[in-house]
């Protein structure tokens, strides 16, 4: 599923950071200045062999020419990370969508970052951010052994600030015993493979909303829609009323009508197909949202996110 507005950008390096993790510099063919993005923001790489991918952004914010990524080999892969890496070349062009940041640096006076494997790719502009604000932060840095951990060499200036802990060298991180030696005032930030985050946000259950964030590039798993049965949206802006049938996603109900609505990932998970929400009560099926924004209710991510009332009204 693809129709993100695309620019095509060159890769001009690739090069081997860690145990089957690649890093990619893309950058425009006319050495164009490239969109804006900051700390936290992700690309959509739509490869020649037509799987999307969302890949965080972990060069330098401040370089306006090119955007790197580092890309961990899916030993489960559909396609997309093994392309990459035995496949895609230098000198090759890949469309990229984006950026967009699902997981910005909210304002804070401490942070603790913990970032499982690949997860420390977003990261590493918000490390910069954070300590170009002369912010109190710390990283803790998980991962199997030392070389399968991507980008250590990018931290080496930070100091004691970092703790690198492979599993191989002192045992699995005490994820709990790590939470419960941060001040009430410290925002956590997560990023790496699923059972870390699921076992930090079990950690943080009773924490003020927006004190944990998290980064999922694989999708929650999700209980039943609450409401099997049909409902209706009301299109505002263009005066439509559209049925989405039990099984239909909303976005597919939108594009039966001619209703365009950029999408990516299908999952839940890019944040591409947010819609404004003008009424009614969206059940949010994505992995993005947290309870703060679900309460609020004005937006919903029609890929995945389904209703709970009768009728919704879309800002469409
Ligand atoms: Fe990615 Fe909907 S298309 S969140």
């Amino acid at each position: 599923m693809t129709a993100v507005t695309t620019t095509d950008l060159v890769v001009v390096a690739k090069e081997a950071v860690a145990d089957e993790v690649v890093a990619l510099t893309l950058a425009h063919p006319e050495h164009r200045r490239l969109p804006d993005w900051t700390p936290g923001a992700h690309i959509d790489l739509i490869l020649p062999n037509g799987l999307t991918r969302q890949y965080s952004l972990c060069g330098s914010r401040w370089d306006a020419h090119t955007y790197r990524i580092g890309v961990l080999r899916d030993p489960s892969s559909r396609g997309g990370s093994a392309f990459i890496h035995d496949t895609l070349a230098v000198g090759d062009t890949v469309a990229v969508g984006g950026p967009r940041n699902n997981f910005a640096l909210v304002p804070a006076t401490k942070y603790l970052f913990i970032a499982g494997g690949i997860g420390i790719t977003p990261m590493l502009s918000m490390l910069a951010q954070a300590d170009l604000l002369e912010c109190d932060w710390r990283l803790e840095y998980l991962g199997r052994s030392r070389r399968t951990m991507a980008f250590t060499e990018d931290l080496t200036g930070y100091g004691d600030r970092v703790s690198i802990r492979p599993d191989d060298e002192g045992g699995a991180c005490d994820v709990a015993a790590l939470l419960a030696s941060i001040d009430d005032d410290t925002v956590v930030f997560c990023c790496g493979p699923t059972r870390l985050l699921d076992a930090v946000q079990r950690c943080c259950g009773g924490w003020q909303v927006g004190r944990l964030r998290v980064e999922r590039f694989v999708p929650k798993v999700q209980e039943n829609a609450v409401r099997d049965t049909a409902f209706e949206i009301e299109l505002r802006r263009s005066r439509r009323r559209v049925t989405v049938a039990p099984r239909q996603s909303v976005l597919e109900a939108l594009r039966g009508t001619g209703t365009s609505v950029l999408s990516s990932c299908g999952q839940g998970v890019c944040g591409t197909c947010e819609t404004t929400v003008l009424a009614g009560l969206p059940d949010h099926r994505d992995s993005i949202l947290d309870d703060t924004e679900r309460a609020a209710g004005d937006c919903m991510f029609v890929c995945v996110s389904r209703s709970l009332s009768d009728r919704l009204v879309l800002d469409l």
